[in-house]
């Protein structure tokens, strides 16, 4: 099994009950969110969405829909700050019952089309994307102080420190659900996150931190992501090769891993396990060596003992498809469906969660 063991406290004794899992969870995370993410930058004094525009028009979207643009506001801070988020929402939103959401913070990339958009809506699924890279500039290369452009902009003046533009983005996916949870039309409980490969390492680390998060859908987020530093397949990307070429991302100590990644505190089951018993889908492309598919397989096997643990092992999915480094527009078929079973009936444990009476 991946090391280090998850269910087992620093002294030793074993992780035997939800309860247990509690104390844990909050040693694993505190481990993690230091040594891989450099910190994360404060929830702030209040977060205040502004809406600007509200939009029915077909040409935008079929008749009933809604196209919400505004700003996220965060207040309290040593310098003002908002960014820019972009919400759909489906006809029957508010009119029926408030919707579940989808929430992405890679707009500015290329995979959100307009269909995947559509979809969403068909099936009673708002959308709402923002740009991370407002919140953090994303800089190839190694950490370097010498290079202050990172530490310029985005949330950094507001809250400075040592974190990576990792937590920075992660940071922005939750005063994205403050500002979700201003819209009446948003179910406040069945809020997902999504992201493709940097997108999806800051999926995981959002919902890892954010218990309003009821589910992930993480993309090929690869090494420090979904797959093991420890574990890592031929063609895969290491933790040395990640901490110098996109160090930035990262906190200051993960660099000196490089060359010693047994010696990590944690692995990427770490990570992931901090989400149970909240749902996490995991999609792998088998082509996508660089990603290390077969790190992603090690890291859902070691934490599942977690969601095992919570009872709630049906929250917890992987699937590998053929093909390279995409998020499809298959890939987010299969992720919605996910979605549509997880978050059907709200947050009460489903009936496959049930162990049926026969088993032992
Ligand atoms: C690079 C990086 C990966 C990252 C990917 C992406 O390939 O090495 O760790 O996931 O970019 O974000 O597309």
């Amino acid at each position: 099994m991946l090391a280090p063991n998850l269910l087992a406290f620093p002294d030793g004794s074993a992780v035997r009950t939800p309860e247990d899992w509690r104390r844990r969870r909050a040693q694993v995370l505190d481990t993690v969110v230091s040594v891989e993410f450099g910190g994360m930058p404060p929830a702030p004094a209040a977060t205040r969405w502004e809406e600007v525009s509200r939009s029915w028009e077909p040409r935008i979207a079929p008749p009933g829909l809604r196209y919400v643009c505004g700003n996220v506001r965060v207040e309290g801070g040593a310098a003002p700050f908002s960014f820019g988020m972009k919400v759909w929402l489906p006809a029957e939103a508010k009119d029926k019952a408030p919707c579940p959401c989808v929430l992405t913070g890679d707009d500015g990339w290329w995979w959100l089309t307009t269909d995947m958009v559509n979809e969403a809506l068909r099936r009673g699924f708002a959308v709402a994307a923002f740009n991370r890279c407002e919140c953090a500039r994303d800089i190839f290369g190694p950490r370097d102080p010498a290079r202050p452009e990172l530490r310029a902009a985005g949330v950094y003046p507001l809250f400075p420190g040592d974190y990576g533009a990792v937590a920075a983005w992660a940071w922005g996916c939750h005063r994205a659900v403050d500002a979700l949870l201003q819209m009446p039309e948003i179910d406040p409980a069945r809020i997902a996150v999504t992201g493709h490969s940097r997108g999806g390492k800051t999926a995981l680390l959002a919902a890892a931190t954010d218990e309003r998060i009821a589910l992930c859908g993480d993309n090929q987020s690869g090494c420090c992501g979904c797959s093991a530093s420890r574990v890592v397949g031929a063609g895969g990307e290491t933790l040395k090769s990640i901490s110098h070429d996109w160090g930035q991302w990262f906190g200051p100590d993960l660099a000196s891993y490089g060359d010693r990644p047994a010696e990590l505190p944690y692995d990427q089951h770490w990570l992931c396990a901090a989400i149970a018993p909240r749902a996490l889908r995991v999609n792998i492309g088998l082509g996508d060596l660089w990603s290390n598919p077969l790190g992603a397989w090690e890291v859902h096997k070691a934490c599942r003992e977690v969601w095992r643990l919570l009872g709630a092992e049906c929250a917890l999915a992987i699937s590998f498809r053929e093909g390279p480094h995409r998020y499809w527009a298959d890939d987010w078929s299969r992720f919605l469906d996910f979605c549509a079973w997880r978050l059907a009936g709200g947050l009460r444990p489903l009936d496959l969660d049930r162990r049926p009476d026969w088993a032992d």
